[in-house]
């Protein structure tokens, strides 16, 4: 496909229905301009402003949508090697799914690759669906109603980073997500983690953290893995709401890898979301 102008509407139904099934699309040989990627993005809802960790007086590389996925400064040039963006790469190497530590998560994001290093650097996905599945019975209907608490300074600090500013922790507080969730077109059940879900609310903080690293033990195993292997222009597609995803190490001091990510927002919170349909079933 070429993505890059607009499509037909029998074209976009079927990467729709594509996205609902496999939940990763990869578009090769795309080469977006991040114009046409916002365009392309903007198909699937709102496109969020690109977090910026309240980093007053610092410029953004690229256009308010982007999140700068890349290793490299204004110049081009590899960033310095206590730069905190390394940081924020080096955080993205722990299994998450994107924007849960917002109130109003991330529906889906779209991944475009602009210089690739000659080796390392893929990017995992792990099938929530297909977990949960798995699950034996009993632990699916003991975690059926849970809901965790989800912060980004969680998944920093276990990078060993703790120097936000006040007003990054104002800014970005902690917020709740469902712990299992039901897509709403295809009415399968997943498992919603990530590295910024931190505990069960109402449960003893550690026994949380234990259930949370156990599920995501579990729900990353091999069988429900699979690596992208990055071509320059490659367009990864990914639902957030029932997928989560990592990167791969690799030489970032001395080698460049610049993607650019768009996020598109959700319609609501899980929680709230899984209110309604509660609602709406009784
Ligand atoms: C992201 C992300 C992983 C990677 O862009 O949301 O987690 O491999 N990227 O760069
Ligand atoms: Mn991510």
């Amino acid at each position: 496909m070429d993505l890059s102008g607009p499509l037909d509407p029998q074209i976009l139904a079927e990467i729709d229905a594509a996205f609902d099934v496999y939940a990763v699309l990869v578009f090769p040989d795309q080469s977006l301009t991040d114009e046409q990627q916002v365009a392309f993005s903007a198909h699937f809802g709102p496109v969020f402003t690109a977090t910026n960790y309240h980093r007053p007086g610092k410029e953004r590389r690229l256009r308010p949508e982007m999140s700068d996925i890349s290793n490299i400064g204004h110049d081009g040039g590899l960033l310095a090697a206590d730069d905190e963006r390394r940081l924020h790469g080096r955080a993205n190497q722990l299994w998450h799914t994107d924007n849960t530590f917002k109130h109003i998560p991330a529906r889906c994001s779209l991944l475009a690759a602009h210089v690739i290093p000659p080796s390392g650097g893929n990017t995992e996905f792990a099938d929530m669906r297909a977990a949960y599945d798995a699950l034996p019975e009993e632990r699916k209907r003991e975690i059926e109603n849970l809901v965790a608490e989800h912060s980004i300074f969680y998944s920093r600090e276990k990078m060993g980073f703790t120097g936000f500013s006040d007003g990054a922790r104002a800014e970005l507080p902690p917020v709740q997500q469902v712990l299992v969730r039901t897509h709403p077109a295809t009415g399968r059940k997943a498992l919603y983690l990530a590295s910024h879900a931190s505990h069960i609310v109402g449960w003893p903080v550690e026994k949380g953290r234990r259930l949370i690293e156990e599920l995501l033990d579990f729900a990353t195993q091999p069988q429900f893995v699979h690596a992208h292997r990055w071509q320059t222009g490659d367009l990864v597609l990914w639902d957030n709401r029932c997928t989560m995803h990592r990167a791969r190490p690799y030489e970032e001091m001395t080698q460049r890898r610049v993607l650019h990510r768009t996020t598109v927002s959700d319609e609501i919170n899980s929680v709230e979301r899984a209110r309604q349909d509660q609602n709406s079933a009784a």
